[in-house]
């Protein structure tokens, strides 16, 4: 090595080498970096399932005819295995490692409220698919969301509970999850403005698995009907324990019932009963029925509420980066704030001043094995 210093060396070795092991090892990035985070996995795995299903056809087609702004969208999905602690973890990710511009999630409101402070001290835009609880867009000017809110769901399930003809309920509540607790209070409220009587109120906690303590002191009381805000993980084996204890009248619950292992764990018990939700596939309006036939084509199965949300998330965050004529995220949170009039699938949608939609639930009811289309309530 004679005629060159050793540092000149070095400094040949890290030009000539150093570029072709980054390069090999970073492949280039492109397109729009929108990251996504749910529970792929764990307890409950079919709401994140369902939300990536529909955010995944929406992907498709945004990208398919063009993308956003002349680029594709990036998508990163990433799994918090339906366990606390990890939402944080991967919302962390997707904004220092990924530089994501905006963020679609969470299905459950408490995994939306880990994700929330973070978004909105990274000014993140973050939209909420489905989660209802009411807290989640407190959390800042950069939380938004595409359904409506529990005040709101609870008083249908309760209009909708009157209007069986009923005077009697009694309420059991999942007291693990903000989201139950959300639904009990104005379930109960609107209950008892209708002259209702409230018979009994029992609660548990998300994973428990026996339920009879709660159901016996339910059973006392003589209610008419019992309103359970459950997810669907415990809500199946609740009423299956209440068929047992010879617990004959209706269940009602809210959206956190819509997934397929409803009717696999609850079978028969389950058959009658009524859930308020966000969407009905059975909708005959010519938006809906083009999204079910690209839905069934694509995955040879029939969107539930949650694959809507999710499918209506990615299209109202593309047309905001459309309208703002930038993917810089305070421009693109500026432009989801003033979202008016989308046409989703899971109806019209304007953000409010508390950046939430204003919009009906249809009341879905569980018939030979299937989420029978019952009715809608306007807000
Ligand atoms: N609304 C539920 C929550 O906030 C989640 C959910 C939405 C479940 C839609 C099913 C269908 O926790």
């Amino acid at each position: 090595m004679k005629g060159i210093s050793s540092q000149s060396f070095f400094l040949l070795v890290a030009l000539t080498v150093l570029p072709a092991i980054t390069s090999c090892s970073k492949k280039v990035q492109t397109g729009i970096p929108v990251g996504q985070f749910g529970s792929l996995t764990g307890a409950q795995a079919t709401f994140g399932e369902s939300s990536d299903k529909g955010v995944q056809l929406a992907l498709e087609e945004i990208n398919g005819s063009g993308g956003v702004l002349g680029q594709q969208i990036r998508l990163i999905t990433r799994d918090n295995q339906s366990k606390p602690g990890e939402t944080s973890t991967t919302v962390r990710e997707l904004i220092t490692r990924d530089k994501v511009v905006a963020l679609i999630g969470e299905v459950a409101s408490g995994r939306s409220l880990e994700a929330a402070p973070i978004a909105q001290r990274s000014g993140i835009p973050m939209i909420s698919p489905s989660s209802t609880s009411e807290k989640v867009t407190e959390a800042g000017d950069h939380i938004f969301r595409v359904c409506f809110i529990d005040p709101f769901q609870g008083k249908v399930c309760a209009k909708f509970a009157r209007g069986l003809g009923v005077t009697k309920a009694a309420i059991l509540t999942d007291v693990s999850k903000d989201y139950s607790l959300g639904l009990t209070k104005s379930f109960r409220t609107e209950f008892a403005k209708g002259g209702g009587v409230i018979t009994g109120e029992q609660s548990y906690s998300g994973g428990d698995k026996d339920f009879s303590a709660q159901l016996t002191a339910i059973k006392a009381g003589n209610p008419q009907v019992i309103f359970l805000p459950a997810y669907y993980t415990e809500a199946p084996l609740i009423i299956r324990q209440a068929r047992q204890l010879g617990i004959t009248v209706p269940f009602i619950g809210g959206d956190g019932w819509d997934s397929p292992e409803l009717v696999a764990v609850g079978g028969d018990s389950v058959e009658g009963c009524y859930f308020s939700n966000h969407f009905s596939n059975q909708s005959t309006d010519p938006k809906v029925t083009s999204f079910v036939t690209s839905y069934r084509k694509k995955y040879g199965s029939d969107p539930d509420a949650i694959s809507a949300l999710g499918y209506d998330t990615l299209r109202i965050l593309a047309d905001a980066m459309k309208r703002a004529g930038t993917t810089d995220p305070a421009k693109v949170n500026a432009a989801i704030t003033i979202t008016k009039d989308f046409p989703g699938v899971t109806g019209k949608i304007t953000l409010d001043e508390h950046r939430n939609p204003n919009k009906p639930a249809v009341i879905l009811q569980v018939k030979n094995g299937k989420f029978a289309y019952v009715e809608t309530i306007a807000p």
